[in-house]
């Protein structure tokens, strides 16, 4: 890796907004230094989802050891640091307690800027590590177990959102499913690779809102529609048939995602279009997108899965953006469970 020794630009990045602690290195806002993930899903997985309370206690055993090791990676020293910046919304309070508290004590500690970071903004910026000119100017579709979000990004970085889900997110859905099936913890990964050997044309599945007219999304109605199919034909979730129903749901929420964006892109008059958040590390995802980009004129932006997924590189990379334009904390930051963006 790139080594880079201009004191001001190196940013110190810090992301504990849910079940990943994270600790990042970037230079200049484009040059990865290090990149450290500690993942939670060994604590949660026997719930079939992220449980609070353990989640910031993992976070306050672990911090101090991610921080350390992205500094020991990066290959730098504390004193060649030049801000930290922290997720500080959206998320989990007592997670984003223990990231901020830890980004704080460095600050006041190194007498260097504190930087708050908005959790989905920061999913938005992911891919200037890749392509560090990308300019402004697209739909970004940010989809997680958290949140899935359309924003209109306007050239100058100025951020709309002009969709969100009523209810489960299309992470949430991989995850209830996967659980309801009995395949494990967290369910995104698992269907993606079950979908692989499927039909997905085998189980009609309802593609909840996809001519709704707006840009929000629904996943609810969708989980319930396999349960109801289960429960009415038991034989669909048996070993030989599973993989149709993992390839049959997953290409409802790929087809919903796809089409609203490009129908987001039309109306705004965008022809780019960025995907992040864990849910684009999917494999049909990333494929549907790519073919329908191809066909439509649109430019893609999909970041590698290890951009995509929670990190700190793309909190240290926005933290750079935000020095730049002297947005800093105060000592007395707080945390936020909703995003306000
Ligand atoms: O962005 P992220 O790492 O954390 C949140 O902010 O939520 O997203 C985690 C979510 C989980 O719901 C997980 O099941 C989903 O991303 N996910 C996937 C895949 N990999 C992770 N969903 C579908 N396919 C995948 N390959
Ligand atoms: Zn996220």
């Amino acid at each position: 890796m790139n080594k880079c020794y201009h004191r001001e630009l190196n940013i110190l990045g810090i992301e504990t907004s849910c079940d990943d602690t994270c600790a990042a290195v970037v230079c200049d806002g484009r040059k990865l230094l290090s990149n450290v993930v500690a993942s939670q899903n060994d604590i949660h997985e026997k719930y079939g989802g992220v449980v609070p309370e353990l989640a910031s206690r993992r976070h306050i055993e672990m911090i101090d050891i991610i921080i350390s090791e992205a500094m020991l990676q990066s290959g730098i020293s504390l004193d060649d640091i030049g801000a930290v910046s922290v997720t500080s919304r959206p998320g989990l309070i007592g997670s984003l307690l223990v990231g901020v508290g830890a980004a704080k004590a460095i600050a006041y500690a190194k007498k260097i800027p504190l930087i708050a970071i908005n959790h989905l903004k920061a999913h938005l910026f992911s891919n200037i590590l890749i392509n560090p000119d990308m300019g402004g100017g697209f739909i970004g579709l940010i989809v997680s177990g958290g949140h899935s979000s359309l924003y209109k990004v306007e050239q100058d970085w100025t951020i709309t959102e002009i969709g969100h889900t009523v209810d489960d997110a299309a992470g949430e859905a991989f995850d209830k499913i996967a659980r309801f099936l009995g395949l494990g913890y967290p369910g995104g990964p698992i269907i993606d690779r079950l979908a692989k050997q499927g039909d997905s044309k085998a189980v009609l599945m309802p593609r909840p809102m996809i001519e709704s007219g707006d840009f929000n999304f629904s996943f609810s109605g969708l989980k319930t529609a396999v349960i109801y199919k289960v429960k009415k034909d038991p034989a669909i979730k048996k070993a030989e048939n599973i993989a149709d129903l993992a390839a049959s749901f997953q290409e409802a929420i790929a087809d919903v995602l796809v089409e609203k964006t490009v129908k987001a892109c039309r109306k705004y008059g965008y022809s780019r279009i960025l995907v992040s958040g864990g849910v684009a590390a999917n494999s049909r995802i990333r494929q549907l997108f790519i073919n329908r980009a191809s066909i439509e004129g649109i430019e893609l932006f999909i970041p590698p899965v290890y951009l995509c997924m929670d990190n700190a590189a793309m909190v240290a990379c926005l933290g750079y953006h935000e020095y730049v334009a002297g947005n800093f904390a105060s000592a007395g930051l707080d945390v936020y469970s909703r995003s306000d963006i």
